[in-house]
């Protein structure tokens, strides 16, 4: 089913006082949101943010990342059974800064997707490009077979489950926004190519968020973009302030 949903992507922010903190402030701002709302907080967080958030409809809880196997020797690592039996509902794969900063391929992606899937959990798989593939006007081309080497492997059923992050990597924490233009040129091809591989109607259905650079000013600009159906917000998740003006933004 398509959805409205603002998730926060606080990455490697908060220690853990704050961000139970963080947690509470941004359930005091969002009353009653249009979509869903997302937290993904640190690992260590989990669990504590989960059972603030379990009392108020609407919010859910995502990890930022899990590891490919179920579990075995990988000092480190986070399973996504692990995650699953924390309460964990979705996990954020492939992000931009997964793929550059710990070279995470669409092979081992689509390990982790169907990892996160048969844990019972949802994936929220990120894709978009760097700045010299958009300077080239290739950045279709270039999510395509992020798209193609990470998710079309899924049956349609499982495919259902999944949540799409467009991000291109030059909006990513530097303050430059896609414009709503150029986000919903590219949510509409990434529409164009899950109606390709899966059927028009699935298509449809497909829940894409944008993200990068995402803020109080811009999200309802974007979220009003037909194909955008809500975002994947980083540095103003912080702000339970920033937060709840972005999720009020939806649709
Ligand atoms: P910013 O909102 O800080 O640009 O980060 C976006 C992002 O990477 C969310 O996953």
């Amino acid at each position: 089913m398509r959805q409205q949903i603002v998730a926060g992507n606080w990455k490697m922010s908060k220690n853990l006082e704050e961000g139970l903190e963080l947690t509470k402030s941004i359930l005091e701002k969002i009353d009653k949101p249009k979509g869903l709302v997302i937290l993904a907080p640190p690992f260590l967080h989990l669990r504590e943010v989960g059972k603030i958030i379990r009392v108020r409809k609407h919010f859910h809880l995502a990890a930022q990342n899990c590891h490919h196997e179920e579990k075995g020797a990988f000092t480190g690592e986070v399973s996504a059974p692990m995650l699953a039996s924390g309460g964990v509902e979705f996990v954020i794969l492939g992000h931009s800064e997964r793929r550059e900063y710990f070279k995470e391929k669409n092979a081992l992606l689509a390990q982790k997707v169907n990892m996160v899937l048969a844990n019972g959990m949802r994936p929220i798989f990120c894709c978009g490009e760097p700045l010299h593939i958009r300077d080239v006007n290739t950045h279709i081309g270039y999510v395509a077979k992020q798209l193609k080497g990470g998710l079309f492997h899924l049956n349609e059923e499982d495919f259902r489950k999944v949540v799409i992050a467009y991000e291109p990597i030059w909006a990513i924490g530097t303050g430059r926004t896609a414009s709503a233009q150029q986000a919903q040129e590219m949510h509409a091809a990434i529409r164009v190519l899950i109606a390709k591989r899966y059927g028009k109607p699935l298509a449809d259905e497909t829940t894409i968020l944008y993200g990068g650079s995402v803020n109080a000013a811009n999200a309802a600009e974007i979220f009003g973009m037909p194909d955008v159906d809500g975002g994947l917000v980083g540095g103003a998740s912080l702000k339970a302030d920033d937060f709840a003006a972005i999720v009020a933004g939806l649709k």
